[in-house]
């Protein structure tokens, strides 16, 4: 009995160890989903340094636990970028985004911070890198630290040209691509459109992007760094940010593991001021927040006066996370340009989210069982606001057809419909039902690659193989040809057949 505790013991414990975790992406939503898991692995007792684009100003620093910024990444161009993008067509969203990749990386191999990370001591040794894979500046760190057993992760849902670099089977006529506003329910034109989207999508990465990246970082590291997909095949895990209880369920290669959520926080004391705010609202309160990305000053004058006149008649209060310090506000409203977006949501006052869609809030509102009236801007927020009115969780305003009316309107009817908070809070208690918080279980896979030197034994062998084999097009191309092959070969010989007989006949009666 007390070798068997203690055996499990063994296996259940990792020596605690130097953990890297690599974050590229130069967005604050990234560095909170990226931060709670650095955090988490801190907490779990290893030695964690995390490379990634935020000052930390703004975050309690707690032990085991350092940070190395990449100073000025979030600038200008990247707002211009996102202003770009809200009323881009798809094709232009698409090119933006390969542009904010390349631009990205660019401005990271001339940065001092990741300099500082390169200039560690030659024989320092990490057991294991966390790398964020949404983009790929950051790969060259894998080679740079002699290859340890190195995990994947993506706050950034799990798009689906990281499903085919881990070896994933992708299925387009079912589950919709980041950037289309369509359910997993999809007509013929819809999957034609999905299925033109994902693969012109990934290849456009892969021989464009891609081989851009290549030739900034050998400009950085030199010819001898190697081939970029080469390291990228020594990441042998990949965590995603989606929960099967709330997004669209699909099949997963056994090494990539649904995290979705890890960033949800136990809710913490609201300030005194809040929570005031919060108890008073006796006809509940509304939170509205676009997020970290949309600005206030972004927004088209007429909207926001229609934004304003719509809050203005309702009964409710509500609290508006905004970068910019409005006059005139109505009395009900109360602009503030940071607010505890868990606690307030985890109150049981809070009526509705107005919200963005982005991919952690609408995972937050679902967490905390919040209905959501959302104005999507770019990217996966149409997709996420679709599922989410799929199943009946939220309603769409579109932000160019936003009047005073329809918004009064729909924020009525997410209210006083009960649809809502009851579908909602059947979607909670799915996400809470789990045997471990997500958190507790990127770890443990983290934990895992450490002690079992990667997990490379876990990757389908489709991750060696080109697409058109494992989706089986090569075999469906040949069946194919061999179908018309025969059907020729039969109508001539029946044709032959037809002719000779006639011939014949003519023969008989002649
Ligand atoms: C912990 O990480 C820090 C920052 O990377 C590093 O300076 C330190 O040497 C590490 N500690 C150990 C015991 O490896
Ligand atoms: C809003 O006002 C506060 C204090 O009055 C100031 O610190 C802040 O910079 C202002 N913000 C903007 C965006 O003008
Ligand atoms: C760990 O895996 C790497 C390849 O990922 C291999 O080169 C190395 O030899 C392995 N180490 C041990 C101790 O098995």
């Amino acid at each position: 009995m007390f070798k068997v505790a203690l055996l499990l013991s063994v296996l259940s414990s990792v020596k605690c160890g130097n953990i890297l975790v690599l974050q590229d992406v130069p967005s604050p939503s990234h560095t909170i989903w990226n931060t709670e898991l650095a955090k988490g692995l801190a907490r779990k007792g290893h030695n964690v340094t995390m490379l990634g684009p935020d000052d930390f100003k703004n975050q309690k620093l707690i032990e085991n636990f350092h940070y190395i910024e990449l100073e000025a990444i979030v600038d200008k161009g990247v707002e211009e970028a996102i202003e770009e993008a809200m009323d881009a067509p798809l094709l232009k969203n698409m090119l933006l985004f390969y542009e904010y990749e390349m631009e990205t990386c660019k401005k990271i191999y001339e940065n001092t911070g990741m300099q500082r990370l390169l200039n560690y001591p030659d024989g320092f040794k990490f057991d294991a890198i966390v790398i964020d894979m949404t983009l790929n500046c950051m790969l060259p760190v894998i080679k740079r630290f002699k290859f340890p057993p190195s995990v994947g992760v993506t706050a950034f849902l799990f798009p689906h040209y990281l499903s085919l670099d881990f070896g994933n089977t992708i299925h387009t006529s079912y589950i919709p691509s980041y950037a289309l506003s369509i359910t997993e329910d999809m007509n013929f034109l819809e999957r034609l459109q999905n299925f033109l989207f994902v693969n012109s999508d990934y290849l456009l990465r892969k021989y464009y992007v891609r081989k851009t990246v290549q030739r900034l970082a050998n400009e950085k590291f030199g010819e001898s760094l190697g081939s970029l997909d080469d390291i990228r095949r020594h990441i042998s895990m990949l965590l995603v940010n989606v929960d099967m209880a709330f997004h669209y369920p699909q099949e997963l290669a056994p090494n990539i593991i649904p995290v979705g959520g890890l960033h949800v926080k136990r809710a913490g004391q609201l300030t005194r001021d809040l929570e005031e705010i919060m108890d008073k609202g006796n006809k509940g309160v509304i939170l509205f927040s676009l997020g970290t990305n949309v600005r206030f000053s972004l927004l088209k004058p007429h909207i926001k006066s229609a934004l304003l006149g719509a809050l203005g008649k309702l009964d409710q209060t509500v609290l508006w996370k905004l970068d910019s310090n409005l006059t005139n506000v109505p009395s009900n409203v109360i602009v503030r340009q940071w607010l505890p977006q868990t606690e307030i949501l985890a109150h049981p006052n809070t009526k509705l989210f107005i919200s963005h869609g982005g991919g952690l809030s609408t995972i937050e509102s679902a967490y905390y069982a919040v209905p959501v009236l959302g104005i999507p801007f770019f990217a996966d927020q149409f997709p996420n606001l679709k599922l989410m009115e799929k199943k009946g969780l939220a309603r769409i305003v579109y932000y160019n057809s936003i009047t005073e009316d329809s918004m009064y309107k729909s924020i009525r009817e997410m209210l006083d419909n009960p649809k809502y908070s009851k579908n909602m809070k059947d979607t909670s208690n799915r996400m809470r039902d789990q045997p471990q918080t997500p958190l507790e279980r990127a770890i443990f896979w983290i934990e895992y690659s450490i002690r079992h030197n990667g997990s490379g034994f876990l990757n389908l062998k489709s991750r060696d193989l080109p697409l058109f084999i494992t989706s089986g097009q090569d075999i469906h191309l040949f069946l194919l040809l061999l179908g018309c092959v025969t059907i020729l070969v039969v109508v001539s010989a029946c044709k032959c057949c037809i002719s000779s007989m006639k011939s014949k006949h003519k023969l008989k009666t002649q």
